[in-house]
């Protein structure tokens, strides 16, 4: 959602800045724009589009060694070239992530005669300091008045035509780091962005700004007080988000999930093949009376495997809760809960708003994410890596089967630290399931087939399934619907007759998973049922309980870890479903890969 770069060096920025929002582009847009600035002014690009559209417009030979970028996803005004970023007064140009939420009031109180030229939020920034600056406040102090005045998130790169050497950034709630380089500073949403200059980074806290110049980067509290922060070096390397000789990132982040699954337990994995975890994490595990999961989306489904996994491993009462819902409707708490967050982004800001305000009320926190250096990894007390690496494709696939496998580490452990009998080693068990999640590389042709035969013309789906398998067809039917657009629908398989097989009509496609031992015969009835009223059923078992019309036997895998393989077919049928659809598997419409607003 939303991206920003920032050059401020010796070479041509627009290149770079045109490869950093390319970089950004997963994190899905709908418009884009850059400003250059050299000696003679500050010269803004912006398209409705793709980078590739703003490429085009992008007017090759004004050359200029500092910059700004922008990749927009609407909030506040429809996606036009005229809502696109950068947004300009007189002196000032400005890109800006987030949401200012008393944006009208603060119009009105400041600026009721200015006449804005955008539908958006972020021009009141641009504004404001062109005003405090025409008051006589020096750009610092008027960036600074100016942000002070706001409430919501951004992260924000502003421009000065009377100081065009200098990137004045601004940070709350948004993420945005600073790279650093010899002779060379960059802003960056994402490290991604700015690989391609350097791998070291320095983090922006919120309410902080930051002056940049190609030499010297100072951040600054809104105080004025300098404050100084080391760096770091990204884990990350350039070759790690690049598609190779993959058609999508999705295809290829479904085939890198065996390796991840094998990662995650050499990171988790001791000299001695004992889990390796911090023992603080283990404390607060143990010492919770209940366990909340929050998180949205897939990340959430994961959450609900998460659940079944830690109740039954590690007889902790756990909740699963949708973040956006949490936030505003919070139900009675135990008298010593947990507060796990999944978030592979680690920014998505329905689950850092719960986090903020858990955090208020004293409790304990850990994040799951797939980005250590993430606001929801900083701001909560314990991370758990999750090691999947980058997820480009906006449909997430490795970091949801890398979750399951963390939470089912840390079910383990916290067992086996309270003592529980235990004759199951997960990570062992990991192994066998990387090794059974193999099998689907060899088995695209079936699975493609099977997408073209029920979902080439359907305007609806189904999925059912029991128990854990319940979840997986939530996230079966997530990854179909956003990908190809087709209505699709996870179920419990005892629950369509309660009214919803009333959709069931003469060939609607229900994908029916059948891998849990106590369950899997009640789900065939279940099947029996939508078949009687007409439906095209596509069974997906489990060795050991598959029955000779099958589609899809998935290997034997521990019953706790069904879903880290059952949800790869689904993940390949969403896959090739939207490709036979001619979509745009990476970057489907209205998505956002970073979902930083509320
Ligand atoms: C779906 C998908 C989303 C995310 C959700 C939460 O494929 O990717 O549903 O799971 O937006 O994002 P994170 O996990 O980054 O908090």
């Amino acid at each position: 959602m939303c991206g920003i770069v920032g050059y401020v060096g010796a070479e041509d920025a627009k290149e770079i800045l045109l490869r950093g929002l390319e970089k950004l582009e997963y994190r899905g847009y709908d418009s884009a724009g850059l400003a250059i600035a050299n000696d003679q002014g500050v010269h803004v690009y912006k398209e409705k589009g793709r980078i590739a559209t703003l490429r085009e417009a992008v007017n090759q030979t004004e050359a200029g060694t500092v910059g700004i970028g922008h990749t927009r996803w609407a909030t506040h005004g429809a996606p036009s070239k005229l809502n696109a970023h950068p947004h300009q007064t007189a002196r000032y140009t400005i890109v800006h992530n987030g949401v200012i939420e008393n944006y009208e009031q603060v119009r009105r109180e400041y600026l009721p005669d200015v006449e804005m030229t955008s539908d958006t939020d972020t021009e009141i920034i641009v504004q404001l300091v062109e005003k405090f600056a025409s008051d006589g406040e020096t750009t610092e102090v008027a960036f600074r008045h100016a942000l002070s005045l706001l409430k919501g998130s951004y992260a924000t790169a502003l421009l000065d035509l009377e100081d065009p050497e200098t990137i004045y950034v601004g940070k709350n709630k948004s993420p945005l780091l600073i790279g650093l380089s010899d002779g060379v500073n960059v802003v960056a949403s994402d490290a991604m962005a700015m690989l391609q200059v350097t791998k070291e980074f320095v983090e922006i806290m919120d309410e902080e700004i930051v002056i940049v110049t190609k030499d010297n980067v100072t951040i600054k509290k809104m105080t004025g007080d300098v404050v100084t922060r080391d760096s770091y070096v990204a884990e990350i390397d350039s070759s790690d988000i690049e598609k190779g000789t993959y058609p999508h990132y999705m295809l290829k982040e479904i085939d890198e999930q065996p390796f991840v699954i094998r990662n995650i337990v050499t990171k988790y994995k001791d000299e001695d093949d004992s889990i390796k975890l911090d023992d603080n994490v283990r404390q607060a595990v143990l010492g919770a009376d209940r366990i909340y999961i929050i998180a949205a989306g897939t990340s959430y489904h994961a959450g609900l495997v998460g659940k079944e996994m830690i109740e039954k491993i590690a007889h902790i009462p756990v909740e699963t809760h949708i973040a956006s819902e949490f936030l505003y409707n919070m139900p009675i708490l135990s008298k010593k809960p947990l507060f796990i967050f999944i978030s592979q982004s680690g920014e998505t800001a329905d689950s850092r708003g719960v986090l903020v305000n858990v955090k208020k009320l004293g409790h304990q926190t850990l994040t799951i994410t797939n980005v250590p250096g993430s606001t929801l990894s900083r701001e909560a007390q314990f991370t758990l890596h999750t090691h999947a690496g980058p997820e480009i494709a906006v449909a997430s696939t490795k970091a949801y089967t890398a979750q399951m496998a963390v939470l089912v580490i840390l079910a383990v452990d916290a067992a086996r630290a309270s003592g529980l009998e235990m004759d199951f080693d997960p990570l062992q068990e990991l192994g066998i399931v990387a090794n059974a999640m193999e099998i689907f590389t060899e088995k695209k042709d079936v699975l493609e087939e099977i997408a073209r035969d029920y979902l080439s013309v359907t305007r609806n789906c189904f999925f059912i399934g029991r128990s854990m398998d319940y979840h997986v067809c939530m996230e079966g039917s997530l990854k179909l619907k956003e990908i190809s657009y087709i209505q699709a629908e996870g179920f419990a398989g005892g629950e369509l007759k309660h009214g919803t097989i009333a959709l069931i009509e003469e060939g609607t496609p229900v994908i029916g998973l059948a891998t849990q031992e106590n369950v899997h015969l009640n789900l065939r009835g279940n099947m029996k049922e939508v078949v009687a009223r007409g439906a095209y059923p596509c069974m997906i078992s489990m060795d050991g309980f598959q029955e000779e019309d099958d589609k899809i036997v998935i290997p034997k895998v521990h019953n706790y870890l069904t879903p880290l393989v059952s949800v790869i077919p689904l993940q390949l049928i969403a896959y090739y479903a939207a490709l036979h659809r001619g979509c745009d598997v990476d970057k489907p419409r209205n998505l956002a890969k970073s979902v930083t607003v509320e």
